[in-house]
């Protein structure tokens, strides 16, 4: 058994409004993307972690090369793609034909904690796949053309977060078939969810947020902040 990350990072960052790819925009000391490949190698099962990058961004890559110097496990970038789904699929490509596991993770989400990233591939090894998801707090309407549809039972609701780790065999599978279909999922479970196979939730923690508008960056922050001096590689 060999399990991989992915660490999607080839994204652009346009509701973050900053005027370079939000994976390298200053978080506490370091770069988001710095963080988040910290926090995946730190987790046990993991052994190898591939940071996918924009072309554009190869520059600003190579540039943080003192930051990621501490971290082990970490391999060559891989270039990614238009999409999220492309970039997935570039990184999928890459891996050794040892590696039996993949864990996707955004990069975006750089308060992950090893613990967290720990358990759920823990439960994909087990299971064959397992996503990060939180609660939600909201009461969630399902709406079309701006009437409520459906008010789906708030305990059964929960907001899928990454890592969400699969065997390669099934997640290679789930790729091809929505190729072929032509569809584009807006989490990679949703593709494996097509294919008739079973996903695990573990519960994860609700401030391992998304950095998608300049407010999370602030609210990252604070989060980083009350834990206390960031830990690992800093
Ligand atoms: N991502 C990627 N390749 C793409 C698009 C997105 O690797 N072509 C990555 C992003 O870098 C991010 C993650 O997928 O870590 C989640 O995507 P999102 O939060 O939408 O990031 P961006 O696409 O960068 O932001 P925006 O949609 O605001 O432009
Ligand atoms: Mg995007």
């Amino acid at each position: 058994m060999s399990v991989a990350a992915l660490v999607l990072a080839a994204g652009r960052g346009e509701r973050l409004g900053a005027e370079f790819s939000k994976a390298f925009a200053p978080l506490a000391g370091r770069a988001i993307v710095v963080h988040s490949l910290a926090a995946l190698a730190e987790a046990d099962p993991i052994d190898r972690v591939y940071p996918v990058i924009a072309e554009a961004d190869i520059r600003r890559w190579i540039a943080l090369r003192r930051q990621l110097a501490g971290i082990p496990k970490l391999e060559d970038a891989v270039k990614g793609g238009a999409e999220r789904q492309d970039s997935m699929a570039a990184g999928l490509s890459a891996l050794p034909a040892d590696v039996t596991h993949v864990a996707v993770h955004d990069a975006a989400r750089p308060l992950v904690r090893p613990e967290m990233v720990e358990r759920v591939v823990l439960a994909a090894l087990a299971d064959g796949a397992a996503i990060l998801a939180a609660r939600v707090r909201d009461t969630i309407k399902r709406v079309e053309n701006g009437w409520v549809v459906e008010t789906p039972n708030r305990e059964e609701c929960f907001a899928a977060q990454t890592p969400q780790v699969f065997s390669v065999e099934i997640l290679r599978e789930a790729l091809a078939k929505a190729r072929q279909e032509g569809r584009t999922g807006t989490d990679d479970a949703q593709l494996v969810e097509s294919l008739g196979v079973r996903v695990r939730v573990v519960t994860g923690d609700v401030d391992n947020i998304k950095v998608t508008y300049p407010a999370d960056l602030v609210l990252a922050e604070q989060i980083i902040e009350r834990r206390g001096a960031p830990g690992g590689f800093g």
